[in-house]
């Protein structure tokens, strides 16, 4: 049973059928004439993802095609390529269609508005997945899954006031601060803001730290490579790098150990996401926490998608399980990642 669709003339849906059917990825679905659909039809889910930036945006998007195969439901993806006026093109584009239900990724946290009340006039339910939304109407979306990015960021705080114990002693006694770099995620972004929000919330009763550097890498290795090539330059006395994912992190491990240094020794590192390539540089000692962010939230997303189309209410916020693992870990016990 489809829900939430209207008649629309054959011509107008045979000319967005093959304009959508043009991005379509994973599936291979094509949207049948709603006179087509029997009883046990799959779904049709518009999903908007943001581009692949990293190894963990095409590990989510992965996730979410396969458990739309597994489920019968038919995925019309869109790839925003990062930018958000292509993510909102593509949700009006889920609208005319009259797809059952839009899930997206928004890319940053502000201007979705308009389109949003866009599919509330259409009844077409919106489900928010990774990364959050500011609107004036929260009737605009049903509901959000995703990670908590201010507890990933709170995670890394702590670990750093684990890690530097005495420091507050020294600089009580010194004066001397423990310097600290951050690559932040892409600007605007709910989990760069949440992130960066969660680490200094734990650190800001601790004088003794201080951000002596703060940049966006836009999730990306090439620009954390950039960057790193940049801080190292400008500063000799880093303590800590904050890391806003893996993707910049291995970008500055390249260019530490360009320039002689022992990352993870010389300067203690903090990396999220937790794919295959950051556990492995755990193992090796050139990073010393990594703390999760799962993108494997496809079976999740499918499934709340299917509980919108059947008209149900979902929750209003879901966080999924996520770990932080640590040098000290018996790190032989980490399952294979999978990404
Ligand atoms: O929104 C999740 C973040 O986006 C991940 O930490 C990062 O790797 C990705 O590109």
């Amino acid at each position: 049973m489809i829900h939430g669709r209207k008649h629309i003339s054959t011509q107008f849906r045979i000319i967005l059928c093959i304009l959508i059917t043009c991005c379509l990825v994973g599936c291979g679905a094509q949207k049948k004439k709603s006179s087509q659909f029997e009883e046990g039809d799959g779904i049709i889910v518009g999903f908007s993802q943001i581009g692949a930036e990293s190894a963990w945006r095409t590990c989510n998007t992965r996730s979410v095609q396969e458990a739309a195969v597994q489920r019968g439901v038919q995925l019309v993806y869109d790839n925003a390529e990062q930018k958000q006026e292509n993510q909102i093109k593509a949700l009006r584009s889920f609208i005319a269609y009259q797809v059952d239900v839009i899930v997206f990724v928004p890319i940053v946290t502000g201007g979705w508005d308009n389109v949003l009340q866009e599919a509330k006039d259409a009844g077409i339910p919106v489900l928010v997945t990774d990364r959050k939304i500011d609107v004036a109407d929260p009737s605009l979306y049903a509901g959000f899954i995703g990670t908590d990015s201010l507890k990933e960021g709170r995670n890394a705080g702590l670990f750093v006031l684990n890690k530097f114990k005495n420091a507050r002693e020294r600089f009580d006694d010194t004066g001397e601060h423990v310097n600290i770099v951050e690559l932040f995620g892409t600007e605007g972004s709910s989990v760069a803001l949440g992130r960066a929000e969660g680490f200094r919330e734990v650190l800001q009763t601790h004088p003794e730290f201080r951000i002596i550097y703060s940049e966006s890498g836009d999730f990306l290795r090439s620009r954390g490579y950039e960057l790193a090539v940049e801080f190292l330059e400008m500063h000799e006395d880093i303590d800590i790098i904050f890391s806003h994912n893996d993707g910049m992190t291995l970008g500055v491990i390249e260019a530490m150990e360009e320039r002689g240094l022992a990352p993870g020794t010389d300067i203690v590192i903090i990396t999220i996401d937790a794919q295959q390539a950051a556990i492995d540089a755990l193992r090796e000692g050139k990073v010393n926490c990594v703390i999760e962010c799962n993108p494997k939230t496809g079976p999740e997303i499918i499934k709340l998608a299917e509980r919108l189309a059947a008209g149900e209410k979902i929750p209003r916020l879901q966080y999924v399980h996520e770990e932080v693992f640590y040098e000290t870990d018996d790190l032989s016990l980490i399952e294979p990642r999978g990404y």
